[in-house]
């Protein structure tokens, strides 16, 4: 049988998707003004998701070791009716299960970002952990970024603010047979993280940053208060359109060498590429990396359904240069 993610029809504002063959019907604001192609197909959904009262229905109990597999590369015509998917080609194996916030712990339209990642990692040349070159996914949730790019052999430091999501990302990098690679996880604020990495002089070949419109940095834990002394400060919330240019500036001035990679994506309605790439190419006109002349690629993540029609899941920047040979 097929482990692949498939989304099989959208429209009136939800998405029907397979997942290795399980059918779920989820909210979806992208698909508001669409009208779903297949409606006899939906009531085959196995597992529904309420928004209003957030809750899952199951009409068959989830099953226990439901997983996802995505290739490293997208399927020819004349495989894709093969039952089986070659294991030499597999790319991630990714856990799926419902999450309180209608989530199922994959985001499958980052897949075409997780092949480039893997596509353009830089050639293994410094042989030995410690010369190994450093990651840094930031907003990092599942992890499948941070899988990605610990099987292309980085050293990776994965970064989120909700713990059991950074719980959750250790399952699948176990999923994955990587319980030992050199992965630091860490609930922390991306923001203030990435200021202390500056402060701290630690450099990164890639960056990628996923971040929601809105975000909390870590629940801090209640100190007991002596009199006379204010609390600490909660780390400020995030908002995209107001936090993301500083953010994009700090990342990279993290950078290190003469290559590099930074993937920034985002699904929110109030920016898009092209204002991620102004950010990016303002920053790059008064920075060392700018002389580099590094290349950018600029779109939508979307998810095809089997009509052919695409479902828009926000946008990606690439920037990057390449190792010069
Ligand atoms: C859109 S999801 C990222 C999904 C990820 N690309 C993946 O494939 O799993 C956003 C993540 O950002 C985290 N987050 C929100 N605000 C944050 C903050 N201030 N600092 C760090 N992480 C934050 C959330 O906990 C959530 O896991």
């Amino acid at each position: 049988m097929s482990r692949r993610y498939q989304l099989i029809d959208f429209g009136n504002g939800r998405k029907l998707e397979s997942l290795a063959g399980r059918l779920i019907d989820r909210p979806c604001p992208a698909a508001d003004n669409a009208s779903p192609r297949d409606p006899s197909k939906w009531s085959d959904a196995e597992s529904h998701f309420d928004l209003t009262t957030r809750t899952w229905r199951h009409r068959t109990p989830w099953p226990d070791d439901l997983h996802v597999e995505v290739q490293q590369a997208p399927r020819q015509r004349h495989d894709a009716d093969a039952a089986e998917e070659p294991e030499d080609q597999l790319l991630l194996r990714m856990p799926v299960q419902p999450t309180p916030f209608g989530h199922i712990g994959i985001f499958p339209e980052q897949t075409d970002n997780w092949r480039w990642l893997m596509q353009t990692a830089p050639a293994d040349d410094l042989p030995g952990r410690a010369n190994q070159r450093q990651a840094l996914n930031l907003f990092a949730y599942t992890g499948a970024s941070t899988i990605t790019m610990a099987r292309s052999g980085l050293k990776v430091a994965h970064v989120d603010a909700a713990k059991p999501n950074v719980e959750a990302a250790k399952r699948v990098a176990a999923a994955n047979n990587l319980d030992d690679a050199p992965i630091r996880y860490l609930v922390d604020d991306a923001a203030a993280f990435v200021q202390r990495e500056i402060r701290r002089g630690n450099r990164y070949h890639t960056i990628v940053l996923d971040p929601p419109a809105y975000g909390h940095g870590p629940k801090s834990k209640r100190a007991p208060r002596s009199p006379g002394k204010r609390p600490a400060r909660q780390a400020q919330a995030w908002r995209i359109q107001r936090d993301l240019p500083e953010l994009l500036e700090n990342c990279f001035e993290l950078i290190s060498g003469r290559s590099f990679r930074i993937l920034a994506t985002g699904h929110s309605a109030e920016m898009d590429q092209s204002d991620v790439l102004k950010s990016m190419q303002r920053i790059l006109s008064r920075s060392r990396l700018g002389r580099l002349q590094p290349q950018f690629e600029t779109g939508r993540m979307s998810l095809p359904d089997p009509s052919g029609r695409k479902l828009d899941a926000g946008f990606y920047v690439r920037c990057w240069k390449e190792e010069s040979t």
